[in-house]
């Protein structure tokens, strides 16, 4: 049929046509050749560790895969590489390795982990093949990454009260008083929580205290530690136990989520005068749900401590921030219809809130626990158009980044944004942690693990004209 076609095709151009076509034909047939054999997106016919796989290692795994790293094995030497091979060819394949769960065709972010189908070929082929080594001088300089912090060196450093953890505890949350004290007032560009014992701290929402020097002689008295609670009341006794109100009983101020930790995630540092923080000379990090996995080794000590990079001055351009769903900020973006999960059902629910003004977004943070399924967000203008802001096609509760768009995303006044979510609560999700599935709900804001959220938090400017071109990449 296509030879036939063809003939006619060719029969009714001219003599001069069908030559030039000829021309093109054999020019793209050479082309192809020569492109399989110089582009570097062709797998070479060889793969080896030293030239080909640990470029890829060096590149993506092992700020984590490392020696003191957060992950349990190193991917720095080739024995490393080729004692994991089999497994590494299995994650890297399903993509469940380096663990972005965002879609990258759906949004990019700043600093995405995402390996290319090139790379992820060549690992393929390289454990196919038997993970050879390859002539040792080709091996790359081996990565280095800075000590005490992932970001750089800080101006100043606060130790964390140290934890002792004890064998066979379930997971504990704590709230954990971190207080300070400064020669003066100051301002300080990013925080950065460095955990002690990285494979047992899961996570960390800091949020800041901040007296006026003359209410509170004392930051430094009182207990440091105790165990998360929720209920009104007893958070006040908490805080009483904590010694967090100023002398005349009366309350500070308190800014939400200045120092946030997740496995794997950096700190943001925003360009220069675009977000940051007041330090006051008094102060007090509290660390609101320091929460420590479940260990069966005794006594391991915890001795985190808090990273602090100052800035020239105060922040121009502070960061806002508004949370949708559970714990909605001014409960203005309620979960609908609700948080209430019987067991063996697939349930979709939502949130939306209206922006009232023009915004930026510089960063997204969406949140679910072990149920997630799915989750996406985006707005929609007042003119219909859809803007897109994340989706996370197969909801991984380990990695729950502060998701930086790699430009600021601007949302007119008016839009309506929409966060959509998909819990399991079937025996099919193999992270449901009940067997057989039982009813699961929101417990009034409750964050264990296995009551659920659906949260998504925003951090944003007010507009301004040009925000959309500012890079919020590596500053
Ligand atoms: C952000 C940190 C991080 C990055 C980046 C990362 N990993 Fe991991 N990786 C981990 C952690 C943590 C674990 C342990 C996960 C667990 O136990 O659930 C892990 C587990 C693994 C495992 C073991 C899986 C298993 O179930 O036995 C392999 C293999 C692996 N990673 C390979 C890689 C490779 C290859 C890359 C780069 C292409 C990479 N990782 C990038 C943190 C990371």
């Amino acid at each position: 049929m296509l030879k036939v076609s063809n003939y006619f095709i060719l029969k009714s151009m001219s003599i001069k046509k069908f030559h030039n076509a000829v021309f093109i034909i054999v020019c793209t047939f050479i082309l192809s050749i020569y492109s399989a054999c110089n582009n570097p997106d062709s797998i070479p016919a060889t793969v080896t560790f030293t030239e080909h796989v640990a470029p890829i290692l060096y590149n993506n795994c092992t700020i984590c895969h490392r020696q003191g790293g957060n992950a349990h094995f190193a991917l720095i030497t080739y024995e490393d590489a080729r004692k994991n091979a089999g497994s590494t060819a299995y994650v890297v394949k399903e993509k469940l390795m380096p663990p972005w769960p965002a879609d990258p065709h759906y949004t990019e972010f700043a600093g995405q982990r995402i390996l290319s189908d090139h790379d992820i070929k060549v690992i393929q082929k390289w454990y196919a093949e038997g993970a050879p080594e390859g002539p040792k001088d080709k091996l790359p300089a081996l990565p280095k990454y800075p000590v005490g912090s992932l970001i750089g060196t800080p101006d100043m450093s606060i130790p964390v009260q140290p934890f002792f953890l004890k064998a066979n505890s379930s997971d504990r949350f704590l709230l954990v008083k971190v207080p300070f004290e400064l020669p003066s007032d100051t301002f300080a560009c990013l925080l950065e929580f460095m955990p002690g014992y990285k494979n047992m701290v899961h996570h960390v929402n800091g949020d800041l205290v901040k007296y006026e020097f003359n209410k509170k002689t004392n930051v430094f008295a009182d207990e440091r530690v105790v165990d998360m609670v929720l209920d009104t009341a007893s958070i006040v006794q908490a805080f009483k136990r904590l010694g967090l109100p100023n002398d005349d009983g009366t309350y500070p101020v308190l800014q939400k989520s200045v120092v946030n930790y997740l496995p794997g995630a950096m700190g943001q540092r925003y360009p220069e005068g675009i977000g940051g923080y007041f330090l006051p000379r008094k102060g007090v990090f509290l660390l609101n749900d320091l929460h420590y996995g479940f260990t069966s080794k005794d006594d391991i000590l915890d001795s985190s401590y808090i990273n602090i990079f100052f800035s020239k001055g105060p922040p121009k351009r502070p960061m806002q921030e508004f949370q949708m769903g559970t714990l909605s900020s001014f409960g203005n973006a309620p979960v609908l219809p609700d948080m209430i999960i019987y067991p063996n059902t697939v349930k979709p629910v939502y949130t939306r809130y209206k922006v009232p003004e023009d915004i930026s977004i510089l960063t997204v943070n969406p949140h679910m626990h072990l149920l997630g399924k799915s989750f996406k967000a985006y707005a929609v203008a007042p003119e219909g158009d859809t803007i897109k802001l994340i989706s996370i096609p197969r909801w991984d509760f380990s990695w729950q980044y502060f998701y930086t768009f790699k430009k600021m995303v601007k949302i007119p006044k008016g839009s309506i944004i929409i966060a959509e979510g998909i819990y399991d609560n079937t025996k099919q999700n193999l992270n449901n942690p009940f067997s057989p599935p039982q009813l699961v709900h929101d417990n009034d804001g409750s964050m264990k693990a296995t009551d659920e959220m659906f949260q998504f938090i925003v951090s944003y400017l007010p507009y301004q004209a040009g925000d959309e071109n500012i890079s919020l990449e590596t500053h």
